[in-house]
């Protein structure tokens, strides 16, 4: 992989609570991370994946690219949530000609929203399992309307949109790069952010599932708020472990654990549907991203629920860091925040 100077981008994962952006350089040793970082989305900004606030989040973006010093105005972007939906179809094998009118005259059957509404992207993954007539194809749909608004963004921001990915896909973007990942293993990435998760389950390349619902750090935050007397900024502080002299602070680390406690049940239960449809066939490993991480007893639920492989991304393994640029403990901190944001860095403008 090569990224001239033409088809070089930025990777922009515009989070609910934080905005990450990584910029890498390709060299004859390897892809090097050059830039990365991150700020904070004001509260509210995006509520539900829409954008409520533009004209506030243009500038996050644009102070945050002026002060990482990133001259690059291309950029990749993603989508996620409800507005995106995913589905793997099984229709009888036909040239591909053919198979865009099937896809946009079946769409209606498996997409929850009117067929003018939605941009359709498909991919064709191979001969189904069940019959040999038979193919399975991977159809994307996004609501034109949410496209339409983060290129609105973008542009606000004085950027260029040349890819708009969606997170699940950026997500497994990098694991694929990992150098230590067995790919055969049937591994469950699983990202959990501020208003939503994001699950993709793979193996060998090939997503089983894919799926997001709206899981995330601000179930804890909302808690929070409604049982304790306490502004917004000092519910975050409180979650965050940031204010431990506040009062109550036991009761929110409750409150906390039992959100990780249906975090972990949610992801149980995809595991176990899975396993029970594929005939036993085993899912080998969990790797956990998003600010979800960081919150007590996640992945301690997961351990004691699933067995010894859960891990949590390091989306930098992938590429080659220079210690000097970034430490050890910055990397240790944001590593679980990055992995959208250099999924997407690693795009090129000429890719699908
Ligand atoms: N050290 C920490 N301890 C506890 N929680 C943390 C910590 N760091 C981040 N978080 C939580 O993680 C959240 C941010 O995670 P992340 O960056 O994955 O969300 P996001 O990508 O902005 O959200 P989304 O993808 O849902 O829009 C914060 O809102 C915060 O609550
Ligand atoms: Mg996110």
């Amino acid at each position: 992989m090569i990224f001239g100077k033409k088809d070089h981008l930025v990777g922009l994962d515009i989070g609910s609570s934080f905005i990450k952006v990584a910029e890498l350089k390709v060299t004859g040793k390897g892809i090097v991370l050059h830039k990365f970082g991150m700020a904070r989305t004001k509260p509210g900004s995006i509520v539900e994946g829409r954008i409520v606030d533009m004209p506030g989040l243009a500038n996050d973006i644009r102070a945050l690219f002026k002060s990482q010093k990133i001259r690059e105005k291309n950029v990749a972007i993603s989508t996620g949530g409800h507005s995106v939906v995913i589905k793997t179809i099984n229709t009888a094998t036909r040239p591909e000609k053919e198979l865009h009118n099937t896809i946009y005259s079946e769409a209606e059957q498996y997409i929850p929203y009117d067929i003018d509404d939605v941009n359709i992207d498909y991919q064709v993954m191979g001969e189904s399992e069940f019959s040999s007539d038979q193919m399975n194809v991977l159809v994307v749909a996004v609501k034109k309307d949410l496209v339409a608004e983060y290129i609105d963004l973008i542009h606000l921001a004085g950027l260029y949109p040349k890819i708009i990915d969606v997170d699940t896909f950026a997500l497994q973007n990098v694991y694929e790069k990992l150098p230590s990942e067995n790919l055969e293993i049937i591994t469950l990435l699983v990202d959990v952010g501020a208003s939503k998760t994001s699950l993709n389950m793979l193996k060998a390349k090939t997503s089983l599932m894919m799926r997001d619902n709206v899981s995330g750090t601000n179930q804890i935050i909302e808690e929070v708020l409604s049982r304790f007397d306490v502004t917004m900024d000092e519910a975050e502080q409180i979650v965050n472990g940031e204010a431990n002299d506040i009062a109550g602070k036991e009761s929110v680390q409750e409150i906390s654990l039992e959100i990780a406690q249906s975090w972990c049940s949610e992801i149980c239960e995809v595991v176990n549907t899975y396993q029970t449809s594929a005939n036993d066939e085993k899912v080998g490993k969990i790797i956990l991203s998003g600010g979800g991480v960081f919150v007590k007893g996640f992945k301690d639920c997961l351990l004691s629920e699933f067995g010894d492989d859960i891990s949590i991304m390091n989306p930098f393994e992938a590429l080659i860091v220079d210690k000097k640029k970034f430490s050890d403990s910055f990397i240790t901190r944001t590593g679980p925040l990055a992995p959208i944001a250099i999924g997407l860095a690693l795009r090129r403008v000429d890719d699908k």
